[in-house]
């Protein structure tokens, strides 16, 4: 499918807006594009306790997977910073569970036309993933 990452850069450019960050005031937004062409935004919330800030990327990610959404062709992600923010390796990680043939485009909302393009995989090689190294109970407990 063609992708147009200048219109998944301006959806979250536009989800950036519900970011709630009160401690660092670093206004993040995502945008999740599924492979039938729809788009899910999010951006980031964070908490007093600051470990359980959620970053953009998750909240987009998590908004789309519990609507029943699945199979993503590509995330776009926008903050005000050179070059356009990078997934946190948590985000990485989820990526690359729940969407790993996934583009990801980064852009610095004061340049939203300069889009740099990366993709999970390149972001995230050899990454866990769960069931397929035979990951269970029992082995865990005997490590
Ligand atoms: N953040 C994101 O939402 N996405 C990223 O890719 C990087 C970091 C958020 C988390 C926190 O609310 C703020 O940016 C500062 O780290």
């Amino acid at each position: 499918m063609k992708i147009d990452s200048q219109k998944l850069v301006a959806a979250a450019a536009r989800a950036r807006k519900g970011s709630v960050s009160p401690y660092s005031r670093f206004k993040v937004g995502a945008a999740l594009l599924t492979k039938s062409g729809e788009i899910i935004g999010g951006a980031n919330v964070e908490s007093a306790s600051y470990g359980l800030t959620c970053c953009a990327e998750r909240v987009a990610l998590f908004k789309a997977l519990t609507d029943g959404k699945k199979d993503f062709a590509a995330i776009a992600v926008v903050a005000r910073c050179d070059g356009g923010p990078m997934p946190c390796g948590a985000c990485r990680q989820l990526l690359a569970e729940y969407a790993p043939d996934a583009a990801v485009f980064v852009a610095d909302s004061r340049a939203p036309g300069r889009i740099r393009e990366f993709t999970v995989r390149k972001l995230l090689p050899a990454a866990f993933a769960g069931g397929s190294q035979n990951f269970n109970c029992e082995t865990a407990l005997k490590i």
